[in-house]
């Protein structure tokens, strides 16, 4: 399953994006609020940062049908190729995503909550399908189990819409959607860090080092190798 980091932390996406195999930065609304300031120099920056091969996704902000088509071509102007732009699974956004997706731009339907949003999305031609697992599990409702569904539904149709699962609050979560045919998941910063630490990795290492150290003193096998 394919990694995005969905923050728009400057730091953090310049740390991931060195560390860790993502494909890309996911934003929303919320998640560029919370760094405030100027928010085109902020996007420019992510788009610097994770250069023009990685996937950027924008949200619309706005609502009327006209002006969401309007947005969503600035969006892609000003950020360019590998642009996603993410359109809410509303009416308007599903005509918004059937109009932009005829024209070639690459939309993501999100604000997903269940399976059938997302078969309409995919029949309305959006290239990825973004719902919100943690959201759902939070209310007691299957968010790992509606990704199951949309990913039976869209192995079924044939569509070349995929699923990005995103609103991750677990490692567990994350897993739970890799196992069961998600395609690819935004995953935060916090998270993220989950993904890969393990108190018995870092205790493995204490004490290979510590082994190798009794045995060999503060050589190394690069210094052993350079003689
Ligand atoms: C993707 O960018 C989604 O908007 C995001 O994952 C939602 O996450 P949240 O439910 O933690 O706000």
């Amino acid at each position: 399953m394919r990694i995005i980091l969905d923050t728009a932390n400057l730091a953090d996406i310049r740390y991931f994006n060195t560390h860790f195999p993502i494909e890309g930065v996911t934003t929303n609304p919320t998640i560029l609020s919370k760094e405030g300031g100027d928010v085109l120099a902020l996007l420019r920056e992510i788009r610097a940062i994770i250069g023009e091969e990685k996937e950027l996704h924008v949200q619309v902000t706005e609502t009327e049908y006209e002006k969401i088509i309007e947005e969503a071509k600035a969006i892609v102007a000003f950020l360019g190729k590998n642009t996603f732009v993410k359109i809410p699974a509303t009416d308007v956004g599903l005509r918004a995503t059937k109009t932009l997706s005829d024209e070639g731009y690459g939309i993501t339907v999100t604000a997903v909550l269940t399976a059938t949003q997302a078969m309409l999305a995919s029949n309305a031609g959006a290239a990825y399908v973004a719902p919100y697992v943690s959201r759902l599990e939070n209310i007691c409702a299957d968010g790992v189990g509606t990704v199951a569904e949309i990913a039976e539904i869209f192995a079924t149709s044939g569509t070349d819409t995929q699923i990005l699962a995103a609103s991750f609050k677990t490692a567990k979560e994350v897993l739970d959607v890799a196992v069961v045919g998600c395609h690819t998941a935004t995953v935060g910063s916090e998270v993220m860090h989950k993904l890969l630490s393990h108190p018995t990795t870092d205790t493995s290492i204490a004490g290979f080092a510590a082994d190798w150290n009794k045995a060999f003193g503060d050589t190394t096998l690069l210094k052993l190798l350079s003689k």
